[in-house]
């Protein structure tokens, strides 16, 4: 994958937004109705509680309409809307035209999946949109992975929920956020973990972690080189909500701190296109990210997929427009 190319049309995020449906699941509701615990699921992925219910479009009509009104720009000027997910409501058509029309955008809107690494994708193309004309574009991630879950497998069941997250980016002057970026797919890991239609998520566990750490640190290993950048400089890390251990590993494969790290696995459970947009969201909540920090998303998921960007929070020029956090 190409570096950023000097001179083209940049842009920022303006707004962010996130949905979770009210139902919360606890380890401890999983222990009544599966052979597992709550201090086993904790130790081995450091989920403690996950939410499930809600559609597709519903969850991204909410998240949607947050970020917008963050924002605060005319419904109208949006060019675009990309919905990553990889359950849409219904195999025909995509979930993205009724998220449009119930958000009252007269845009181009499409579904696009690349599983857990959708959202990363989608603010790539977004971003390539943008260099290509568009003014402003809404990015949103959503999964409802509880319906392609069976809860009688305990594999599965303890890992994956639903939830959404959605970001407005708008184009500025001058050089934007998006420093370095890199996707990937392997098409011979499919087999790892897969749903055939009408039916549910078959997993190697194993298989998926050891796969996973390798192509986090090598995705976020070229996208900082891209950026030209190091791990140094990466003020926040924003990785795919899967399991901390995976989240673990990678960092330290890559020389960098968990303290530097957004996590919400905790709450969330892994919610595929949804995880890395929830996770930046809460950063941004809790003033993590100042203008001018180097912000690294990065992403695996079935595919397998890999996704990640490097991002300078407000843009690079002095003259961009402040970046709505400014702690
Ligand atoms: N509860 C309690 N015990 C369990 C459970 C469970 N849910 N599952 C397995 N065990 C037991 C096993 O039987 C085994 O017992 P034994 O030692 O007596 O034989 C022991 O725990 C260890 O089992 P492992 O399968 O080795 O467990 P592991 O440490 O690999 O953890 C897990 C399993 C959590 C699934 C892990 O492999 C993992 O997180 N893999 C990555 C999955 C992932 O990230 N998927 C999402 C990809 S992104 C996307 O696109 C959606």
């Amino acid at each position: 994958m190409p570096a950023v190319p000097p001179n083209v049309r940049g842009a920022v995020i303006t707004g962010w937004g996130t949905a979770l449906p009210p139902q919360v699941v606890t380890n401890h509701d999983l222990e009544k109705t599966i052979d597992t615990s709550h201090d086993w699921i904790v130790d081995r992925t450091g989920i403690h509680e996950r939410r499930v219910g809600g559609s597709t479009v519903g969850l991204s009509v909410e998240s949607g309409r947050a970020a917008l009104e963050m924002s605060g720009v005319d419904l109208l000027s949006i060019d675009a809307l990309i919905l990553a997910t990889t359950t849409p409501d219904r195999t025909v058509p995509a979930s993205a035209p009724a998220v449009q029309t119930q958000l009252g955008l007269q845009c181009g809107a499409f579904d696009l999946n690349a599983a857990c690494s959708g959202f990363v994708y989608g603010l790539v193309q977004a971003h390539g949109m943008i260099a290509m004309g568009a003014e402003k574009v809404l990015v949103i991630g959503t999964d409802t992975l509880a319906r392609i879950t069976d809860w009688s497998d305990r594999n599965t069941a303890i890992l994956f929920a639903d939830g959404s997250a959605a970001v407005v980016l708008e184009a500025v002057e001058g050089p934007g956020q998006l420093l370095g970026w890199d996707l990937d797919a392997d098409g011979t890991a499919e087999k790892f973990l897969y749903a055939e239609v009408g039916g549910f998520l078959q997993m190697d566990g194993k298989e998926v972690f050891r796969k996973a750490v390798r192509i986090m640190v090598d995705s976020a290993t070229k996208s900082m080189q891209h950026a030209g950048v190091t791990a140094d400089d990466i003020a926040l890390v924003v990785p795919h909500q899967a399991n901390i251990r995976i989240i673990q590993a990678s960092l330290d494969r890559l020389g960098m701190s968990i303290d530097k790290t957004a996590v919400v696995l905790h709450r969330t459970g892994n919610t595929s296109a949804a995880s890395i947009p929830l996770a930046l969201a809460d950063a941004l909540d809790h003033r993590r990210v100042k203008k001018g920090d180097l912000v690294l998303l990065v992403g695996f998921g079935a595919g397998m997929t890999s996704a990640s960007a490097v991002i300078r929070w407000g843009g690079a020029e002095a003259d961009a427009p402040d970046a709505p956090v400014l702690s």
